[in-house]
């Protein structure tokens, strides 16, 4: 059984967890065949936006337990496992997590690496790894704290608590709440709307946006400002700002 499901809706990416008896649990297979699956829609130039999902009742119940236990630190540390987390952060193309369900551990880091969520109204966001006896490793007590800040950071990460949809909507961790059955419509039409923008513009829009994490803010302002005339020095600017003064749709090419 293929553990990633891909499929495409026009300009949109469809790429769905496929482990729903253990509801989606991050094994070392899945992560292998979801950034395979990912890369290679990140670099088709027909694909501008990429929407990742699980199932209704799990976006991903977190890391595969049962692998955890079976391994040593030395053998984690070699496979590199956690670095495929900083994979999914690089690339290009945005990409919005449609979260139903379960949203917990590296599941709940696999949607901080997305640039947003869409979550139905029955998810629930979590770091359950100190009652493993571990912790976040995949980047959840980096990104988490800056998505919500260090007080509900801490009591999610210390405490074992989880957020519903609409705390981590007014948290800063999600960006849309819908209702149960639209989880999956609703994060494709937000993907068709950000594929139907300009996608060099798109794309360092994003870049830029992520920069805001790395550095100050005057260095983030400099990064704002070049990737503009970058922008700027694109057909798809000519064609936008054209488009607009000719009331008509604009026909970007990304170039
Ligand atoms: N790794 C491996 N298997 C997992 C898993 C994980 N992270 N999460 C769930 N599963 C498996 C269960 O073992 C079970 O398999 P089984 O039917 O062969 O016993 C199946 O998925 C269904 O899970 P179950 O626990 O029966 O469902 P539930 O509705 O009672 O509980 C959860 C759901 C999410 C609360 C519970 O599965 C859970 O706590 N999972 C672990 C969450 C976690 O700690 N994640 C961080 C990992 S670092």
């Amino acid at each position: 059984m293929t553990l990633v499901l891909v499929e495409r809706d026009g300009a949109v990416g469809v790429v769905l967890l496929n482990r729903p008896d253990q509801l989606n649990a991050l094994s070392d297979g899945l992560m292998d065949e979801l950034v395979t699956a990912l890369r290679e829609l990140d670099g088709d130039e027909a694909v501008r936006s990429i929407v990742l999902g699980g199932s209704e009742r799990a976006f991903a119940a977190g890391a595969d337990i049962g692998e955890l236990a079976r391994s040593s630190a030395i053998e984690l540390y070699n496979a590199r496992r956690v670095e495929r987390w900083d994979a999914i952060r690089k690339l290009r193309t945005p990409l919005v997590a449609a979260v139903s369900g379960y949203c917990l551990g590296g599941g709940c880091e696999l949607a901080l690496s997305c640039d947003l969520v869409v979550a139905s109204e029955t998810a629930r966001f979590g770091q359950p790894e100190t009652g493993l006896g571990i912790i976040p490793g995949a980047g959840g007590t980096q990104l988490l704290t800056r998505a919500v800040g260090k007080a509900l950071a801490m009591d999610v990460i210390l405490s074992g608590r989880q957020l519903t949809a609409r705390e981590a909507l007014a948290a800063g961790l999600v960006a849309r709440v819908v209702a149960r059955e639209a989880w999956l419509e609703e994060a494709k039409r937000v993907a068709r709307e950000i594929a139907s923008k300009g996608p060099v513009a798109t794309r360092l829009a994003k870049e830029s946006v992520d920069r805001a994490f790395e550095v100050s803010l005057s260095a983030g302002l400099e990064v704002e400002r070049r990737a503009l005339y970058l922008a700027f020095a694109s057909e798809d600017a000519k064609e936008g700002l054209q488009a607009f003064v000719e009331k008509r749709k604009p026909d970007f090419k990304g170039r």
